[in-house]
């Protein structure tokens, strides 16, 4: 891992480092002293390219003097509405940039422009914090790489006339960020390494941190009548397991807030079996429990002052002599009966037991559920926006906020008793999937609706969002993006830290 650190001055002068610069819309090099030498030959440069300071644009300069090796030049956009987050990219930005020279060090000089609205100590923060999310790699299983395969960067430098602020103020983005990077590779294990039992025992590792985490195994699920979870682990030779996570940061006795997550370690589809092209890609059908599970870490760091309660649905879903068959009908704890007409919508069934367990013993005042739902969301939306589903427009309404201050965004889909009839059932209470493809996302989640009991609830289908297999997230690499860590963590501060 890279480490970030904070100086009033600069520290990169060898060739072995890159300086980064950040620049607005104007053009105008904000801190002419900090570049020192390096002045002149930067203006030039500037005036000669068609780089303009544009949001997202980056210039590399390599630097034919004496002193660090490049200057990384990364626009800002329009420097009057300029956000935290916006910085945090730009800092991430420039962290690529820095990768993808030789540097072992990297200056990031954090003075803006005049023009920006930011205080110096949170802009200082917010671009450590971008660089240290986007220096995540995910290498443990590459045994031959050479020395000149891996990244030389080691460590940077946020240059700031506020470094004691900025370091206050970067601690809890940190443990943010951290909280992203074990989301991040929870997400990337394989199925064979990370299975409910395994992904349990990672939840357990909370407890450091002062959350209570109990595991519940297929004998007390049993029990407590989830036979919707239960039956899409049935052809699994792993056994399937809850875990319930809780955070006590607010008041003694006020109702919690409730996260829930998908935690499918791997889905086959089940006897509807998937086709194999991209198969391997559902190793990360946990993507919404590891996100829950971060947030829970994320939380517990910062020392959120809230309560906020946990809960994950971790099941293998497997084609074998003792699985589930189109057609079963399974009884859910809330006593609604399914016809499972399809074993490959396996997500909805899991958390329809996980819901109503959540609701029934936490009365919890919200529930967010996430989810690697449907296919169907990644057609309405791309990769550039989760689906956002809700019976509570307070609860939605806040979602959305959080989305856009964090960047991780959202998009409102409906819902409707319209939608709700689809999944009537012939033989059952309901069926798990609707006829046809039509409205698949919005099925689905009608589904999840009928399991949540009036509760103020919302569900994010992250099926587009929780893998990158092009850079589309700057703060994150190719592969797991960690996806609602941010999100979630601003949604808890902003709504229920009070
Ligand atoms: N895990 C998948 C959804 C998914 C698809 C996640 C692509 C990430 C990328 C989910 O369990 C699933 O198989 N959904 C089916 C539902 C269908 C059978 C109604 C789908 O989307 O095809
Ligand atoms: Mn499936
Ligand atoms: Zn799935």
């Amino acid at each position: 891992m890279i480490s970030v650190s904070f100086a009033a001055t600069r520290t990169a002068s060898k060739k072995t480092s890159a300086v980064a610069i950040f620049v607005g819309e104007d053009g105008a090099i904000p801190n002419k002293a900090a570049l020192g030498s390096l002045h002149s030959y930067v203006t030039h440069a500037l005036a000669n390219d068609a780089f303009n300071g544009k949001k997202g644009d980056v210039l590399t300069l390599v630097n034919p003097q004496s002193g660090p090796s490049h200057v990384v030049v990364v626009g800002l956009g329009a420097l009057k509405s300029l956000t935290a987050t916006q910085l945090e990219e730009a800092g991430a930005r420039a962290l690529a940039a820095a990768l993808a020279t030789r540097a072992t060090q990297l200056d990031l000089i954090a003075t803006l422009p005049k023009a920006s609205p930011i205080d110096a100590a949170t802009a200082a923060a917010r671009l450590g914090s971008g660089a240290h999310l986007r220096a995540y790699r995910f290498d443990k299983y590459r045994t031959k790489d050479k020395a000149s395969d891996k990244p030389v960067l080691k460590s940077v430098t946020v240059v700031t006339s506020a470094a004691d602020k900025a370091k206050k103020a970067y601690a809890p983005l940190a443990a943010i960020a951290d909280a992203v990077a074990f989301t991040r590779n929870l997400v990337s294990e394989p199925a064979n390494i990370l299975y409910p039992e395994t992904l349990a025992a990672e939840c357990k590792k909370l407890s450091k941190l002062g959350v209570t985490v109990e595991v519940l195994s297929e004998t007390q699920m049993k029990k407590l009548g989830m036979g919707a979870l239960l039956g899409v682990g049935q052809g699994s030779r792993r056994e399937s397991k809850l875990v319930v996570m809780q955070w006590h940061g607010g008041k003694k006795g006020a109702k919690p807030v409730a996260l829930v997550g998908k935690g499918v370690t791997f889905d086959t589809g089940g006897i509807s079996i998937k086709p194999s092209g991209g198969m391997e890609e559902m190793k990360w059908d946990m993507a919404g429990s590891a996100t829950v599970i971060g947030t829970m870490r994320a939380l517990a760091a910062r020392k959120a002052k809230a309560n906020v309660v946990g809960v994950v649905g971790l099941v293998e879903n497997m084609p074998d002599g003792n699985a589930q068959r189109p057609g079963d009908v399974v009884k859910s704890m809330s006593g609604q009966t399914i016809e499972v007409i399809n074993t490959d919508a396996e997500g909805r069934l899991v958390l329809a037991d996980a819901l109503w367990y959540c609701q029934d013993r936490f009365k919890p005042q919200a529930m967010v559920n996430l989810a690697t739902l449907t296919g169907a969301i990644l057609v309405c939306l791309g990769s550039h926006r989760a689906g956002l589903f809700s019976n509570n427009d307070g609860v939605a309404n806040s979602l959305m906020a959080s989305a856009d201050t964090t960047n991780e965004r959202l998009w409102r889909m409906p819902m409707g008793p319209e939608y709700d009839k689809m999944i009537n059932c012939d033989i059952a209470d309901m069926q798990n999937v609707g006829e046809g493809r039509e409205a698949g996302s919005t099925t689905a989640a009608q589904f999840l609706q009928r399991f949540v009991n009036d509760v103020p609830w919302a569900h994010l289908d992250i099926a587009g969002v929780a893998w990158q297999n092009k850079p589309s997230s700057p703060l994150a690499p190719k592969g797991a993006v960690g996806w609602g860590v941010r999100l979630l963590s601003d949604w808890v501060e902003t709504n229920y830290e009070k």
